[in-house]
């Protein structure tokens, strides 16, 4: 991410302590344990890229307790804002946040061996070379049958379909030429060329997408 997003990219609210709170989080919170209580494994270590708040993981942690969960998050505020969450709930299952910025290339080596990657809300807020390099690293981070379950606002076969969809690229594009949504048939080829053997898309609530990436 550049720094120069429209605040509509990501609204939140101070909340207790150094708790945060994203509207859009306790949205589409039940609508993601959904997705990933039908494509998840039952077993082993997720990691979730830009964790944000934390609102989402907490759930995660709870809905799939025979996952051990690692949130990661590159702003420090909003890693706080996730241990604040996570000491609330106080779930064996759930690990302290970690720093990562995961459009960097080689972040695969210090997180190796999941069993699960979630993704949400990012892609369309970084450039297309970062979202390449991420994606890369995520493949690269599964164990072998691992799943990355990447949800958001995408394009479908190159068009904005909604008058929302097309609003939010506009002010994104508008903020930072580089950034905005991306197109679905490349998430899919992108995943394909890093190594998943399939792709599988989903319509989601309120026209987003949602990728379930087998290795
Ligand atoms: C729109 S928010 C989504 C947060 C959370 N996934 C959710 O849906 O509530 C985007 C998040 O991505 C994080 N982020 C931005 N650039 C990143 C990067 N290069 N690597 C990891 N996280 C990043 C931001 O700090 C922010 O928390």
């Amino acid at each position: 991410m550049t720094g120069k997003l429209p605040t509509s990219a990501s609204v939140l609210a101070p909340g207790e302590g150094a708790k945060l709170h994203a509207p859009a989080a306790e949205r589409n919170g039940e609508v993601l344990c959904d997705l990933l209580c039908r494509h998840a494994p039952r077993r082993g270590q997720a990691l979730e890229i830009a964790s944000g708040t934390g609102q989402h993981v907490v759930q995660f942690a709870r809905a799939l307790p025979g996952l051990t969960w690692q949130p990661t998050e590159i702003d420090a505020e909003r890693r706080a804002s996730i241990d604040a969450y996570g000491a609330e709930a106080a779930l064996p299952n759930l690990l302290p946040a970690v720093p990562l910025d995961a459009s960097q290339a080689g972040w695969h080596k210090r997180h190796g061996a999941q069993s699960l990657i979630v993704l949400v809300n990012l892609l369309h807020l970084i450039s297309t070379p970062q979202a390449r390099v991420l994606i890369e690293e995520a493949v690269h981070a599964l164990a072998p049958e691992g799943r990355f379950v990447l949800y958001g606002p995408f394009m479908r076969a190159g068009q904005l379909t909604s008058a929302g969809d097309l609003r939010f690229h506009a002010q994104l594009a508008e903020a930072d030429p580089a950034i905005g949504y991306k197109n679905d048939a490349d998430i899919r080829e992108w995943l394909l060329g890093a190594g998943v053997r399939e792709v599988v898309g989903i319509e989601m609530p309120a026209n987003n997408l949602a990728f379930v990436a087998s290795r």
